[in-house]
């Protein structure tokens, strides 16, 4: 058995409680092995795609724009990464609430290294990349010509 380590995770309490509101209706016994597999999860989901894959993604952002300088730390992101970004989309929820989804296209690993850089900006409250690769799916869902 590999050995075991133990971390220390600082959480707020409301986003605590919902995760084990979570957790106890998936039918976990305790919060360790909901972590290791949510860990495990993303390890996989992001494996699936050799570096080089060109690819599609959205990265979805949620933040509050009161949060010092941080709308202008993801558009300056952005802006030094503008060749792989194709568009951006803002939609302001609530008084504090922003949405933003970017469009990026590139190779896998240039897309998530600038969706992990968006999604990890101290402030974001909730982010997430989805990537489709059009060269796997091209030849069976378009004709060309
Ligand atoms: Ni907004």
């Amino acid at each position: 058995m590999a050995e075991l380590s133990r971390i220390g995770v600082s959480i707020d309490s409301d986003l605590l409680h919902r995760f084990d509101s979570y957790i106890a209706g998936k039918g976990y016994e305790n919060r360790s092995e909901a972590f290791r597999d949510l860990i495990r999860d993303r390890l996989v989901g992001s494996a699936v795609l050799s570096g080089s894959a060109l690819v599609v993604g959205t990265v979805t952002l949620i933040y509050d724009h009161h949060t010092r300088l941080l709308p202008e730390k993801l558009t300056d992101l952005q802006h030094e990464s503008h060749a792989l970004v194709i568009s951006t989309l803002h939609a302001h929820l609530d008084h504090a609430n922003c949405l933003e989804v970017v469009v990026l296209r590139g190779k896998s690993r240039d897309v998530q290294k600038l969706a992990d850089r968006l999604i990890s900006t101290k402030g974001v409250q909730h982010g997430r990349l989805v990537m489709s690769s059009p060269e796997t799916v091209s030849h069976h869902t378009h004709k060309h010509g």
